[in-house]
């Protein structure tokens, strides 16, 4: 693990963004690289840097490049900021410009589910026995600058943000999801040894991540022109001519843990899949969406 001590985070202008506060008590710690290119293979390595500096200016260039690519959420500076300040992100930095990033957000976990289940059952928590203890983070705002591109930049930041989120000392079982919206990172998560699942097969826990947009005024990313993705793993595809348009791809670390999740969750709440969902939009998500989450709405 990278483990970077608070009183060395890299210097930020504080007096130069209103949006920066105060730091929670970081349960892990804001990852950050400089780039080293090899003279003689052209390879880059990531090197942790904590003392690197960037002007936050360099959060809202990132925020502008997320925003024009089609297939990523839009999400603001001061929220890409405040992911990385708690430890939920990784950058790599050239020339005080981040030229990398990726980010995880915490979707079943603690808060969300307690909450989920308070809704489902009158108000009382449910015991540990019938509600799933499995932790679920998703992957997102994966981002390369056009130059440094296919040089593994995306798959290393990926590695150590991983790394770092698993070696945080809880007691339960965790796996890792994230949606490629046509082609996007697929080639990277399949590099991780990640594998995808049909968004039908796993329909409880696609719904904490993803909604079919139905008419009604939602909190979301509109995805429009790619279906979800229902057909067999398309991990092994990557080498292929897979067609990827019109496409959005669920892409999990643990296959097993996802169905594993979803059992139990179907179990739970006595396979009424509607009812979970509702309970999720309206007791769960808020919670997410306060801390700067956002679900895909598919149509
Ligand atoms: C997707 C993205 C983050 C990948 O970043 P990157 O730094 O180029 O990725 P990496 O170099 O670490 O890729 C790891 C592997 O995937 C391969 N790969 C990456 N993008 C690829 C592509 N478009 N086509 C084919 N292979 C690709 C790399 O060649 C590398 O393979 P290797 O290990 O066999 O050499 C970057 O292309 C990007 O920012 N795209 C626009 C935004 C986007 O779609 N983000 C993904 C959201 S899910």
């Amino acid at each position: 693990m990278i483990n970077l001590a608070s009183d060395r985070r890299p210097p930020l202008d504080r007096s130069r963004a209103s949006w920066v506060k105060s730091p929670m008590a970081p349960i892990m710690h804001p990852l950050i690289f400089s780039v080293t290119v090899s003279s003689v293979t052209g390879e880059c390595a990531l090197e942790p840097d904590p003392t690197a500096s960037f002007a936050p200016a360099a959060w809202q260039q990132l925020a502008a490049s997320v925003a024009s690519e089609k297939g990523l959420t839009p999400f603001s500076a001061a929220v890409l900021y405040r992911r990385w300040q708690q430890g939920l992100a990784a950058v790599a930095v050239d020339n005080g410009s981040i030229i990398g990033h990726i980010s995880c957000m915490p979707i079943f976990h603690q808060p969300t589910r307690s909450r989920a289940a308070r809704a489902l059952h009158g108000g009382q928590p449910m015991g540990a026995s019938v509600w799933p203890m499995i932790d679920m983070f998703e992957l997102l705002t994966g981002w390369t600058h056009p130059d440094w591109r296919k040089r593994s930049i995306s798959l290393q930041l990926r590695q150590q943000l991983l790394a770092q989120v698993r070696s945080e000392s809880l007691p339960r079982q965790r796996f890792f999801v994230s949606v490629t919206v046509g082609r996007g990172g697929s080639p990277v998560l399949a590099r991780l040894g990640w594998h995808t699942i049909a968004w039908d097969a796993i329909p409880y826990v696609g719904s904490l991540i993803a909604q079919n947009a139905d008419g009604k005024s939602r909190p979301g990313w509109h995805v429009i022109n790619h279906a979800p993705y229902n057909g067999s793993d398309v991990a092994a595809l990557m080498d292929t001519t897979h067609n990827w348009d019109r496409h959005c791809f669920l892409w999990v670390s643990q296959p097993a843990l996802a169905h594993q999740l979803n059992d139990r969750l179907q179990a739970a709440v006595g396979r009424d899949l509607e009812s979970w969902r509702r309970a999720w939009r309206e007791a769960a998500l808020p919670t997410l969406i306060q801390a700067g989450y956002l679900p895909v709405l598919f149509g």
